[in-house]
């Protein structure tokens, strides 16, 4: 016969409590944790639904009417005698076209073209309101002043590209910018 003795009896369930109480511990610890992970994506969740709910609200009338509007009937058909209920659809008009681009005037031409070199004569450039820069060259006539500001050429003060570089701007609106500078040269 094997009698445990009260002594080694008490050892025993000490050990297994304390075993017990370990495991309870850690059990704690861990469900303490996932808890507040949960808890932290919930309010994460909470707070993105916040922020993008109203981006993909889709119960506001404007939305309920584009939709309705793209999936209404190609046609519809009458009854003799029926009246018809629903809106006849209209058919927008085409939004006109853009309109081409208005013609910059002498003066824009001047200040967005021509004013980097000829403001203050940079390169050889007679200066806009140097009337003796001018003079000689007026001598050779307006439309020679055109041709050469229209399509460039090279001189004995230096070189003036055509069109100022500014290819995009058309043979009218250049001519508009010599006269501008002539007229502010006089
Ligand atoms: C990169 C500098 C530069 C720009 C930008 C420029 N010019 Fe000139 N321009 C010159 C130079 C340099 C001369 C003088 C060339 C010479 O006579 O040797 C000149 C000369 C001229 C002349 C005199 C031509 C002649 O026969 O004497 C006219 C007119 C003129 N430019 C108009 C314009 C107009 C209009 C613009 C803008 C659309 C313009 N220029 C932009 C440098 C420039």
């Amino acid at each position: 016969m094997h009698a445990v003795r009260p002594k080694q009896a008490f050892k025993l369930r000490s050990n297994k409590l304390s075993r017990d109480q370990k495991f309870f511990d850690m059990y704690s610890l861990v469900i303490g944790v996932l808890a507040a992970v949960a808890l932290a994506i919930l309010v994460l969740a909470m707070k993105m639904s916040d922020l993008t709910q109203g981006v993909y609200t889709r119960d506001t009338a404007e939305y309920q009417a584009a939709v309705a509007e793209r999936i209404r009937p190609m046609s519809q058909v009458y009854l003799p005698g029926e009246e018809s209920s629903a809106p006849v659809p209209t058919v927008k008009a085409a939004p006109d076209p853009e309109p081409v681009a208005a013609a910059l005037t002498g003066p824009q031409v001047y200040n967005s073209a021509c004013l980097a070199c000829h403001a203050a004569g940079v390169g050889g450039a007679p200066a806009v309101g140097n009337a003796a820069a001018w003079a000689p060259r007026i001598g050779q006539g307006l439309d020679t002043l055109k041709r050469h500001a229209i399509e460039g050429y090279t001189g004995s003060a230096g070189y003036m590209p055509a069109k100022g570089g500014r290819m995009d701007l058309s043979d009218a609106e250049v001519a508009d910018a010599v006269e501008y500078m002539l007229a502010e040269s006089q």
